[in-house]
């Protein structure tokens, strides 16, 4: 049976205090999104905080069990450990949640979603909708056009990733370690396990030694194929992290099945719905993290062909992309939307 739309809603933001749930707090209030009431959930640390929403403060409460009675919509962003404690008890009460984390993504009843891309698995949900990770959004939206078009087979992919998404901390210890660096002063990272001033390292999350690729790398990879519907892609992937606050940036080189030339893709990527394309070869102007913070698009340029493929399939893209917005928050509330729609 398909799933109901949603009238006047109580949505609750669960992590509202961290890095995605100010933003999340945001992007409901800048998009009018019509709800009833909001409810604000944190850890007990927070508790009796409060926060700005259409004017008036709203105090953030614990979250608990009983925290989504008369709750329809629970937008999650509090990690994988909370979504997996408290869905169960959101679902009971008849929340239907979207969640930031990756503690459901792969689940087979879950439906992974970039609205761009495959909106309508919105509406298979059975309680949960998990919001793809970061890099994957910023990665694949520009691909979805190109891929309907002239499938892609394989795809190679590094990462260029900012602080925000290791949260608010570790943004806090990008400013302080920069600041401590330049004062000449030492610094111990506590959030992120190397310096992070001035340095760039291989993702923060674990190994698999069977595989030797992260879980940041295995995220994308799992979650492209669920969205695209293909697990058929072929796919290499590298994730790093740099210096940079809240926008991630990715170089992505893809091989189609057919030739294709970097006009098409020029053409597609200026079509592409959620993307802008940035590719101003004469002023050498290409996206940028500066220029993405902030913005709802993931920009999109440096189009050319791959010359390592030299039967005309393979060409070579560079976007970045607001990893708050499109790769958590905004992607979370357009979902939202749809089901209130
Ligand atoms: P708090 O600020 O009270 O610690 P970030 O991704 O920026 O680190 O933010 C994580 C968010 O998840 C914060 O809002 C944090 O609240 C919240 N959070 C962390 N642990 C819990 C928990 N056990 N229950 C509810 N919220 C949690």
């Amino acid at each position: 049976m398909p799933a109901k739309k949603i009238v006047n809603p109580v949505v609750a933001i669960v992590g509202a205090t961290g890095a995605v749930g100010v933003e999340l707090l945001q992007c409901l209030e800048q998009r009018k999104f019509p709800l009833k009431e909001l409810k604000l959930f944190a850890s007990a640390r927070s508790a009796g905080k409060t926060m700005e929403f259409r004017g008036k403060p709203l105090a953030v409460q614990e979250l608990t069990e009983a925290s989504f009675d008369g709750v329809h919509i629970g937008l999650f962003s509090a990690g994988s450990g909370t979504s997996k404690k408290f869905a169960p008890a959101a679902v009971k009460a008849g929340t239907v949640i979207v969640d930031n984390s990756s503690a459901f993504r792969m689940d087979p009843g879950v439906p992974l979603v970039v609205p761009e891309i495959n909106r309508e698995a919105i509406f298979t949900h059975k309680g949960i909708i998990a919001n793809p990770n970061c890099s994957a959004i910023i990665s694949i939206t520009p691909l979805w056009p190109i891929h309907k078009k002239n499938r892609i087979k394989r795809l190679i992919i590094s990462t260029y990733q900012a602080a925000s998404g290791a949260g608010a901390a570790a943004m806090e210890e990008l400013r302080e370690s920069t600041r401590a660096y330049l004062d000449g002063k030492k610094f111990e990272p506590k959030v992120l396990p190397h310096p992070y001033a001035f340095n760039a390292f291989s993702h923060n999350t674990k190994i698999d030694p069977a595989t030797g690729h992260n879980e940041e790398e295995t995220k994308v990879i799992n979650e492209t194929h669920k969205i695209f519907g293909d697990p058929d892609i072929h796919i290499g992937i590298t994730c790093v992290r740099i210096p940079v606050l809240r926008a991630h940036c990715v170089s992505v080189t893809f091989e189609c099945e057919k030739p294709i030339t970097p006009e098409e893709v020029r053409e597609l990527i200026a079509k592409a719905p959620g993307c802008k394309l940035v590719d101003d070869q004469v002023r050498n102007y290409f996206p940028m993290p500066v220029d993405a913070s902030g913005k709802d698009e993931i920009l999109v340029g440096r189009i050319r062909r791959d010359l390592s493929d030299t039967t005309g399939r393979s060409i070579s893209i560079f976007s970045a992309g607001d990893q708050l917005l499109k790769g958590a928050a905004l992607n979370a509330v357009q979902i939202a939307e749809e089901l209130v729609r």
